[in-house]
């Protein structure tokens, strides 16, 4: 019991310096059909970057199912529409869609999931994220900043 206590304390030590860039953000969805940021901001100094969707509401997945896709912002229509094409059983995702730099799984009310993706793969942007359930992406749409 000791020795895993003083492992989690190196573990979080390690994983969470104070001086380091915050390279993880938490984004929650909503059965308003609402993402409740409009901005992510990703430091240049974090090699990886760690994006954890909640879905907070109460409605199933195959309702009002909730994502979270990255792509860059031309990219995202077609992206969009390869996904709608793709259905529910794919999270209305095109599976292997090469445009989708990163994204959860389709989460129904309650659930939560995290993707993490290489700084690296940010160039040549702007570049958004939405939710790829049919018709949400008017609403649920916001921008992922490198800086
Ligand atoms: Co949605």
């Amino acid at each position: 019991m000791k020795r895993q206590l003083v492992a989690l304390a190196l573990l979080s030590l390690a994983s969470t310096p104070l001086w380091a860039a915050n390279c993880a953000n938490t984004i929650t969805a909503n059965d308003a059909m609402q993402f409740d940021k409009k901005t992510i901001i990703v430091p240049k100094s974090c090699s990886t970057f760690t994006v954890t969707l909640e879905n907070v509401g109460k409605l199933p997945r195959s309702a009002m199912g909730h994502d979270w896709v990255l792509t860059r912002k031309a990219d995202k229509q077609t992206v969009l529409s390869a996904g709608a094409a793709a259905g529910l059983d794919s999270g209305y995702l095109k599976p292997g869609d090469k445009r989708v730099i990163a994204h959860t799984k389709l989460l129904g009310g309650g659930q939560t999931d995290s993707v993490t993706f290489a700084v690296d793969k940010l160039k040549s942007g702007p570049f958004e994220y939405f939710c790829s359930f049919p018709g949400h992406a008017a609403l649920m749409r916001g921008a992922l900043v490198v800086r």
